[in-house]
């Protein structure tokens, strides 16, 4: 094992780890000897995945959480839970996610909320628990799954665009507020990973890379304490140069993308 595997022995808290990069974070995590909380909706994933681990790794230590992230009662008492069967946690992934595709003309405020939920108040309602055990602690990490797709408002993905525009300024504040605090903050903002959520668009994902090679990069942010974890940088540096761009040539550059069908068509998808 070289030193980008090097044993890590965190007590970790994952959402969103019945699949794709949480899924991958709890496997990547437990070959490094972290002891693991996995919160989903879908116990029966989490389940499987736990069992999973402990073929390779009987010693691991898995509790299979099963919750909502939009119930702010039901993710408290997991990470109290989680806090207690481990002794406190070094380590909290604000994972979950979803995404669905939005046009003008079935709007629907409905899905905005959805999104708005899961991508953001679920995170936040995590960070609520998880904060004061670290503080009291003065350690920890809060690492919040963010996107790409935060830089600007893309065509067809507005609610899932604005979600992770919001969970990435939160978690910039937080970052600054908890600045001299020992608490550390990491926000995640991947290009296109091949996942169930990705699996269901139809454009063309550039640069999209296996979920299990994500979660290496990302664990290796967290351990090095990086503020910022962006890759593949060969599409997150061109991404962010778009923050820059005046707002006529930012649509012109993305009607013509969509033209090229580089982006979602109204029938629906899923986001990156
Ligand atoms: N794949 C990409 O290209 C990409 C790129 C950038 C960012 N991301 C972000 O990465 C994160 C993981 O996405 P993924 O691509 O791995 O997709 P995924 O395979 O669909 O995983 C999403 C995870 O979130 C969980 N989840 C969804 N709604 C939930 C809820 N209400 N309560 C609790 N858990 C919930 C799902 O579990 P249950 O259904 O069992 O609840 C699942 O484990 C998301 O935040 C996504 O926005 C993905």
């Amino acid at each position: 094992m070289g030193a980008r595997r090097s044993p890590l022995l965190w007590r970790t808290w994952i959402s969103g780890a019945s699949s794709g990069i949480g899924e991958a974070l709890a496997r990547e995590l437990a070959a490094r000897g972290c002891r693991l909380a996995l919160f989903a909706r879908r116990e029966a994933e989490l389940v499987r995945i736990r069992g999973e681990i402990l073929a390779r790794r009987p010693d691991a230590e898995v509790l299979v959480q099963p919750g909502d992230v939009t119930d702010r009662r039901r993710v408290g008492e997991a990470i109290r839970a989680a806090e207690a069967a481990f002794g406190g946690l070094d380590v909290v992934i604000l994972n979950a996610g979803t995404g669905d595709s939005l046009f003008p003309d079935r709007f629907d405020a409905g899905l905005v909320e959805r999104i708005t939920r899961v991508n953001y108040l679920g995170a936040v309602y995590a960070i609520e628990a998880a904060l004061p055990g670290m503080l009291a602690r003065r350690e920890g990490r809060i690492a919040g799954m963010s996107s790409i797709s935060a830089v600007r408002g893309l065509p067809g993905a507005g609610p899932y665009c604005a979600s992770k525009a919001a969970l990435s300024t939160f978690l910039e504040s937080l970052r600054v507020d908890l600045r001299g605090r020992g608490v550390g903050v990491t926000t995640v903002s991947p290009g296109f990973v091949r996942t169930p959520l990705t699996d269901r668009n139809r454009f063309p994902m550039p640069f999209i890379q296996p979920a299990d090679r994500a979660a290496r990069r990302i664990v290796e942010g967290i351990r090095r304490g990086r503020r910022e974890v962006c890759f593949p940088r060969r599409l997150t540096i061109p991404a962010r140069c778009l923050r820059f761009l005046p707002a006529g040539l930012y649509d012109w550059l993305m009607s013509f993308a969509a033209r090229k069908g580089y982006s979602k068509a109204p029938e629906g998808g899923g986001e990156g």
